[in-house]
């Protein structure tokens, strides 16, 4: 199945930060639009058009007021009669702007899909620009005094140091405890999937159309699959791509998410070593020979962090920053091998600079007297929406140990995914002091059965969590098949996840991508968007066992140019197509960059 092509080099180097609001902040004034329960267009960024969508808060409780959704469309460029409605898009995060995403990628996407669908991003309720948005921390200041900005990419290891999962645990119990003193009009709980679910439904109507279109990134396949699951008979097509395991994620267990990670590192290993030093700076002679030599620099980090000043910033390349550093490189391996490689090799000689240089942010600086809200809310609505959507989550701090140790069993990354699970476990204490009810405030999960028989919505299977015990999950017949896409080495999202998303969604079709990258949208391949395209326009779903392959290298040899690969290899629409897929992977990428404290 694969359409295979020469190595090419990368077309653009992508920084692994750059800040996720830059489309957005400065263009278009959100709250001067009012919410109703239609669309009104209007004129926003450059060619796209905003609106917000109004729909209840509390969806069995009408009276519980209203959220409301900030909407924008890149406009289908068509006639009327070949015009083929919206498609909804979801990048990921969870907490990630919808918004943000379609002003960067609107174009790129049409380009991959065609120009006879309204191009759609939304951000989820409690997610920036839609009310109630997530704030945990009054001012931006607060914020960062408790959360570092410089730090804003990393998950702490949990093997930086003998307490440091008890740190974590600790800090759980303080954002639970803020979550539960600052949750003014009583909104936090209503922050779950299965709610944007709905208001997927209510978007999907007002555009005058009864059956979702649908592309979800990461944890965008959880927000599919839930909308799969509650409104079967409303599936037009569902794109689920980088599939996080829906039993894992409503119980806050990624654990079994974690099992291609190391798979993915080794496809850097081995192929850093075939490459050889010309193309890979850290290569060695052999694949046991480059893992060594990571190996023993970690631990010599770790021993001895390395400080670097910059003239932009300083900080520490610590075990932390390293392990993170490498967790990164693996999501989005085209753009990041080759300088993994030479921030691996330049700190195996002793300087750091290049490694903390790539994620660098400049010092906080803020208005201190500032009171009104800061838009960038991704913590916070990651937390809300994650911990929420789990199974309550009670564990002690023994409990917590006794996971991670199951975890490190399965993957040698397990000290920073371990962080989701440590980060939901606010519950017990809070319990224990009065704060919250137990099927109060953290009953997200519980939510999913109560709001929904309440509304008349029948959940599948009814009995979802109300035990503690989630799953099975899925439907027996959607309205349309799903489509359900895995790489074979996704260092976030193992295959395991589209696998059983496929059984648990009958008639589902699976396209495997044989390559290392957290979803489709990391790696190049016309292969992928032949098929993204087909799905959309004409309801194709790949055959059963369909393998894409990439059209790119991880380590392209040192004397292969930008200009002749292009001019032999792609003809000009695949060359857009590869140029639009890199701008997608560049914003998805923007998106993960993001993460918990
Ligand atoms: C509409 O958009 C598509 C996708 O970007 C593009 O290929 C096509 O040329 C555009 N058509 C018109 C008439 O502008
Ligand atoms: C988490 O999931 C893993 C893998 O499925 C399982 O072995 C483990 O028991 C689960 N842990 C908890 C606390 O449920
Ligand atoms: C370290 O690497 C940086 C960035 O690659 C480079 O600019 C700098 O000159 C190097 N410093 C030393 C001491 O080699
Ligand atoms: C902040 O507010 C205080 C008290 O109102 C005022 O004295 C100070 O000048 C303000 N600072 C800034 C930077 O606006
Ligand atoms: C974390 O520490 C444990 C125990 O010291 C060790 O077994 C494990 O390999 C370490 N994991 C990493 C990623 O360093
Ligand atoms: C945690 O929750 C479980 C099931 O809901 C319950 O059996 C257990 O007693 C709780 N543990 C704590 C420490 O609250
Ligand atoms: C599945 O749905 C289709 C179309 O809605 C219907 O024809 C078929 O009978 C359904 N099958 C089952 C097993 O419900
Ligand atoms: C969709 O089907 C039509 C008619 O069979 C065909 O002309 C077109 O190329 C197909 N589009 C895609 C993207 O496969
Ligand atoms: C460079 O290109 C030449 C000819 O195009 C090729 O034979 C050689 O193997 C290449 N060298 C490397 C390091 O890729």
């Amino acid at each position: 199945m694969a359409l295979s092509t020469g190595p090419f080099k990368l077309l653009a180097v992508t920084a692994l930060i750059s800040s996720l609001h830059v489309f957005a902040d400065s263009e278009f004034q959100w709250n001067k639009l009012k919410a109703t329960d239609k669309l009104n267009w209007t004129p926003c960024y450059s060619g796209l058009q905003c609106s917000l969508l109004e729909v209840p808060l509390d969806y069995s409780s009408p009276a519980a007021g209203t959220a409301s959704i900030a909407i924008a469309r890149y406009p289908a460029n068509c006639s009327k009669s070949e015009y083929r409605g919206p498609i909804l898009l979801n990048p990921g995060g969870p907490g990630g702007s919808g918004v943000d995403y379609v002003v960067e990628t609107g174009a790129s996407i049409a380009t991959v899909i065609g120009g006879q669908f309204d191009i759609v991003g939304f951000d989820p309720r409690g997610v920036s620009y839609s009310t109630p948005t997530v704030y945990l921390f009054k001012t931006e200041a607060e914020r960062a005094l408790w959360m570092k900005p410089s730090l804003k990419f990393v998950y702490p290891s949990l093997n930086q140091s003998a307490d440091a999962i008890a740190q974590q645990w600790a800090r759980a119990q303080i954002i639970g405890q803020l979550a539960v003193n600052r949750n003014e009009g009583n909104y936090i709980q209503h922050i779950t999937t299965d709610n944007t679910a709905r208001d997927m439904l209510r978007i999907t109507e007002a555009f005058g159309f009864e059956k979702l279109q649908y592309w979800g990134i990461s944890y965008g396949s959880v927000l599919g699959s839930t909308f799969a699951a509650m409104f079967p008979d409303k599936v037009g097509r569902v794109v689920v791509d980088g599939v996080l395991d829906m039993e894992a994620w409503f119980s806050a267990n990624l654990t079994r998410e974690m099992t291609d990670t190391d798979k993915a590192l080794q496809t850097f290993i081995d192929g850093c070593a075939a490459a050889g030093p010309d193309a890979c700076a850290f290569s060695a002679p052999s694949s046991g020979e480059v893992a060594a030599n990571l190996d023993a620099l970690s631990a010599s980090i770790k021993t001895q962090p390395a400080p670097v000043i910059t003239s932009l910033s300083y900080g520490l390349v610590d075990y932390t920053f390293l392990r993170n550093f490498i967790f990164d490189s693996l999501y989005t391996p085209y753009d990041s091998f080759v300088s993994l490689a030479q921030g691996l090799a330049d700190l195996a000689r002793g300087n750091a600079t290049t490694m903390y240089a790539a994620t660098e942010v400049p010092p906080f600086e803020c208005d201190c007297n500032s009171t009104t809200p800061f838009h960038d809310n991704f913590f916070e609505s990651a937390w809300a929406i994650s911990c929420g959507d789990a199974t309550p989550e009670n564990d002690t701090l023994a409990q917590l140990q006794e996971f991670y140790a199951v975890e490190q069993k399965l993957s040698s990354f397990a000290d920073l995914w371990g962080n989701w699970r440590v980060f939901c476990s606010y519950v017990s204490f809070l319990l224990q002091n009065g704060k919250i009810e137990a099927r109060g405030f953290q009953g997200g999960g519980n939510c999913i059965v109560r709001t929904a028989s309440k509304a008349g919505v029948s959940f599948n299977p009814p009995s979802f969590h109300a035990h503690g015990s989630p799953g099975p999950f899925g439907a027996p017949n959607t309205s349309f098949p799903l489509l359900v896409i895995g790489n074979t080495a996704d260092s976030v999202t193992s295959i395991t996840g589209a696998k059983s998303t496929v059984d648990a969604f009958p008639g589902s079709a699976l396209l495997t991508i044989d390559s290392p990258g957290h979803t489709s949208t990391a790696v190049p391949s016309t292969c992928v968007s032949g098929y993204l395209r087909q799905y959309f326009q004409n309801g194709t779903l790949p055959a059963p066992g369909t393998v894409c392959q990439p059209d790119g290298v991880l380590f392209p040899s040192a004397n292969a140019t930008t200009e002749d690969v292009t001019a032999r290899e792609l003809d000009a629409r695949r060359a857009d197509l590869i140029e639009a897929g890199r701008t997608i992977g560049r914003a998805v990428r923007r998106v993960a960059a993001q993460r918990y404290p």
